[in-house]
């Protein structure tokens, strides 16, 4: 009788518990503004003062900001100007200590202690999760100060200023941030959205002539797999934009932006979880060609090439009418590319080319299976699964044979 008892109450168990599961499910939104302004920390530019009070209106929000270095030397002033703006906005802003500058540029993100020694700052000067981080910089420190506080408390506010035409127009308005780990190009990295992005376009014009080139190859690249028109206007603004004239520069800026963040909220894939990334265009060859040139070629150039190069092996498989490539390379070099680099053909001691590494690269950053945007025609992007050896390396000469009638 006990016996029989207990091996119902066994039973009871197993069914109830054991064999059962709990299907956990909730969804957050995600929401955050990206500002288009000039003269950000011109004391009269309520935009940096309205991003602190979003919430909590009332409260005197303390502030920890990096600056990037570089940015310092383009606009000498940029500490002060930070100084006299928080002080103008006392109400609001207060800085736990004066800007503190940061190494612009990759090598920010090529050693870990960087990022050890910016948490250790956050934690010295006490920013909890409802103070803020301000990041002043190029995507390189973006990305380092991003990742320093996607994990300091597990969390903090991060504003991002992007002041690269580059980090305006993409890197700094996305959800992604990262570091390099030994040489492994952002290997340790983080999906957080930010607080805030306030793009400042007056931040472009002490940036050096090539940061300036190398950033417009993501509009032509998004504009290529998204936006026909916005790829005919890049065509009618060449004259414009290769001297970097400001209204062309800011339409430029804000419509690749837009067509950036779209595609993070309504692609349906913000936190990267297939094998696609649908916007990455050129981007398997850039990486590489980045690698293989020891980052001498700026991301924005080594994309140029990757597009170009894409582009004609988009022509090659058929999926694409022949000529595309000449315009797309014609525009890229108005714009200022230069389409070849010898990395394209270098060889292994084995003979094989290391370009090609890159496709396996490519694939085994995400995982799955190997994705690959092409063109299907001016504004319509295409994926593919496999790329074809020979093809790759036929649109390689292609390459350097345009470069030798140039
Ligand atoms: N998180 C993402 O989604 C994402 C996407 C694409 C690229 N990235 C990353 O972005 C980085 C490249 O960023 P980038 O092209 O903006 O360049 P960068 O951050 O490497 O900066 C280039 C140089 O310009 C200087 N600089 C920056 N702003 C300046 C200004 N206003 N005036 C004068 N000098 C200035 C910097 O100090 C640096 O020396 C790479 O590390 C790349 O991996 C990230
Ligand atoms: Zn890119």
């Amino acid at each position: 009788m006990v016996a029989a008892k207990r091996v119902r109450r066994l039973e009871t168990a197993a069914t109830g518990t054991a064999g059962s599961v709990i299907h956990q499910r909730f969804s957050v939104a995600y929401e955050y503004p990206v500002h288009f302004t000039e003269c950000l920390f011109a004391p009269h530019n309520p935009t940096l003062r309205d991003t602190v009070t979003r919430i909590e209106a009332d409260r005197r929000h303390r502030c920890i900001v990096f600056v990037d270095d570089g940015v310092c030397s383009g606009v000498s002033t940029l500490i002060e100007d930070i100084v006299a703006y928080a002080a103008a906005h006392e109400e609001a802003i207060a800085l736990v200590t004066p800007p503190i500058k940061v190494p612009g540029g990759e090598k920010i993100k090529n050693e870990l202690f960087h990022v050890e020694w910016m948490q250790g700052l956050i934690q010295e000067h006490r920013i909890d999760r409802h103070s803020f981080v301000i990041a002043v910089g190029g995507g390189a420190v973006l990305d380092a100060v991003g990742i320093v506080a996607a994990t300091s408390h597990r969390g903090l506010r991060l504003i991002r200023i992007p002041t690269t035409v580059l980090s305006q127009n993409d890197s700094g308005v996305g959800v992604k941030n990262s570091v390099n780990l030994k040489g492994s190009k952002n290997f340790v990295g983080t999906f957080a959205p930010p607080f805030a992005v306030l793009n400042d376009l007056a931040m472009i014009d002490g940036l050096p002539p090539r940061e300036k080139i190398a950033g417009m190859a993501e509009a032509v690249k998004v504009a290529l797999i998204r936006d026909a028109q916005f790829f005919y206007w890049l065509e009618r603004q060449i004259d414009a934009l290769s001297i970097f004239e400001r209204t062309a520069m800011a339409f430029m800026i804000r419509r690749c932006a837009e067509l950036h963040l779209r595609q993070i909220a309504h692609g349906g894939d913000p936190f990267e979880m297939g094998s696609a990334r649908p916007l990455d265009f050129g981007h398997w060859a850039a990486h590489k060609l980045e690698s293989l040139t020891h980052n001498h070629l700026r991301h924005g150039e080594a994309v140029a090439i990757g597009i170009a190069l894409d582009t004609r092996y988009s022509v090659l498989a058929g999926l694409l009418a022949p000529g595309v490539e000449d315009r797309v390379a014609a525009l890229l070099e108005l714009l200022g590319f230069r389409l070849w680099h010898p990395a394209l053909e270098a060889r292994a001691s084995d003979g094989g080319y290391p370009l090609l590494e890159g496709l396996r690269e490519f694939r085994e950053h995400l995982g799955g299976d190997l994705t690959i945007t092409l063109l299907a025609e001016v504004g319509h992007g295409i994926e593919v699964h496999e790329m074809d050896e020979g093809r790759v390396l036929e649109s390689i000469a292609w390459l350097k044979a345009r470069q030798s009638t140039q």
